[in-house]
């Protein structure tokens, strides 16, 4: 697991390693009187910049202490960066950090942690990681709860898709509600049509792996309503719309919305906080076969609106539009999803800061402002009312492919916002769920964009 590499300080025979933040006003206090210090960081051209590592011989040539540069104001990845710098023995020594403040002390465990992530299913690491000891003052129960989210969905997201199908996402989804005790119900297969979610069924029906709706519960009854939902196709091939190579290649991960969705139910409940949580994750494959649905199919949906395919690919507003129409009939405070929903998304914003969509200001700040205040920020894009005519279809009541090939995000958006009721608080996030470029404690693969920010606003909310 993932803080496997965490030990009690108090538990361990030995001494940890102090490892010292530094900073080139404070480098010359920490080098103390010693000469030899002086010279040894001088040696090594060390100046307390941001990243830099100095490891201190002791005098029997072992690691007596590490100093380690940070800029004033360490984020998590500043943090993150001393994983990859520290040396590591064997058996691995163990380290801990000094003169933490708690809020630095968090910040500063989950970025070792998640520098920590592996993705380890089908290959053995073949190196140590250092270990360390919780610095004193961690609020380790929510940097562990923050972790374990983040690692899941990093593992949901790098599962290939012959191992995550909509069977083994909602498998996982009923797993995690069973370590929080939460209700837990799966709509399978023609049963979709029998409960009226026909996009899901729909854009699931081709494929061998049945499609399903996941549906997660829990809280009391009488509390606020919060509801996520993600979009969980477990595979995107476009269907008959078919994805070139280069586009289909990374669709394994078009499952990271409800990866994301998943990670924040379980901190949410982790934490125990004061809301009735609900989840949904249409799990469904995005397949080519004689039975597919197909562009020009008109589908009935469960709000009722019809809906024109003018592309198979845009499937994920499809099986969005029913989840949406489902979590908009119990009127809670807030509904919020994530979906790797657009490539324009990518195109505007890059593959770094997911798009928000709101169409409640309040929330908007809320989520942005933690954005910001968590490093994990997020950058809004708008629900402008003019471009939904794009989406209007002549035949049915909407079309799921925009007219126009621009702003393809805000029209995705538009889409999802007919089946959600005036009034009713909403965000959307437009993800890309994957990393492509790595940094200190952000290794290529699966990442769940916007998860510490949105659980960092609902704790603000809703106690924390
Ligand atoms: N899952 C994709 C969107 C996607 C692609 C997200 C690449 C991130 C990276 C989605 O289902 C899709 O195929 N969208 C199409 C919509 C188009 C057919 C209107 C797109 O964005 O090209
Ligand atoms: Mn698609
Ligand atoms: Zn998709």
């Amino acid at each position: 697991m993932i803080l496997d590499t965490f030990v009690d300080a108090a538990q361990l025979e030995l001494r940890p390693i102090p490892v010292y933040p530094a900073t080139p006003d404070s480098l010359d206090a920490l080098l103390g009187e010693a000469p030899e210090s002086r010279a040894w960081a001088a040696a090594h051209g060390f100046e307390a910049k941001p990243a830099q590592c100095l490891v201190l011989p002791g005098p029997a040539g072992g690691v007596e202490r590490v100093l380690f540069g940070v800029p004033s104001d360490p984020t998590l990845w500043d943090w993150a960066a001393l994983v990859g710098a520290l040396p590591v023995s064997s058996p691995p020594a163990v380290f801990q950090l000094q003169q933490l403040d708690s809020r630095q002390a968090d910040r500063c465990c989950l970025g070792w942690a998640l520098a920590c992530y592996r993705f380890t299913r089908y290959k053995t690491p073949t190196s140590d990681l250092p270990r360390y000891a919780w610095p004193e003052g961690a609020n380790r129960e929510s940097v562990t709860r923050q972790a374990e989210a983040i690692a899941l969905a990093r593992d949901l997201v790098n599962t290939p898709a012959e191992d995550m199908g909509p069977e083994e996402l909602a498998g996982t989804i009923e797993g995690v509600a069973g370590r929080h005790g939460a209700h837990y119900t799966c709509i399978e297969g023609d049963d979709l049509l029998q409960q009226n979610y026909p996009c899901v069924h729909a854009v699931g029906r081709a494929a061998d792996r049945a499609p399903r709706l996941a549906d997660l519960t829990w809280g009391d009854p009488d509390a606020p309503k919060i509801t996520l939902v993600g979009k969980g196709v477990v595979f995107d091939s476009g269907g008959l719309d078919l994805k070139p190579s280069a586009g289909m290649k990374l669709m394994k991960k078009d499952m990271g919305g409800s990866a994301s969705a998943l990670a924040l139910a379980h901190a949410v409940m982790a934490a125990g906080l004061s809301v009735r949580l609900r989840l949904l994750v249409p799990c469904v494959e995005n397949a080519v076969s004689g039975n597919a649905f197909r562009p020009l199919d008109v589908l009935d949906s469960r709000k009722g609106k019809t809906v024109e395919v003018g592309n198979t690919d845009a499937e994920g507003r499809l099986v969005l539009c029913d989840a949406l129409a489902e979590a908009d009939g119990e009127d809670p405070d807030l509904i919020l999803d994530f979906a790797t929903l657009t490539g324009a998304a990518r195109v505007a914003l890059g593959t770094e800061l997911p798009a928000l969509f709101c169409n409640d200001d309040a929330w908007a700040d809320d989520y942005l402002g933690a954005g910001l205040a968590v490093t994990d920020p997020l950058w809004r894009l708008p629900l402008h009312r003019p471009y939904r005519r794009f989406i209007k279809s002549p035949v049915a009541d909407l079309n799921n492919i925009s007219s126009t090939p621009m702003g393809g995000a805000i029209t995705a958006a538009l889409f999802l916002q007919e089946f959600v009721s005036d009034g009713q608080a909403w965000a959307h996030v437009d993800t890309m769920g994957w990393i492509d470029s790595a940094q200190p404690g952000r290794p290529v693969g699966g990442e769940a964009f916007g998860v510490r920010a949105a659980l960092a606003m609902l704790e603000q909310r809703y106690g924390g």
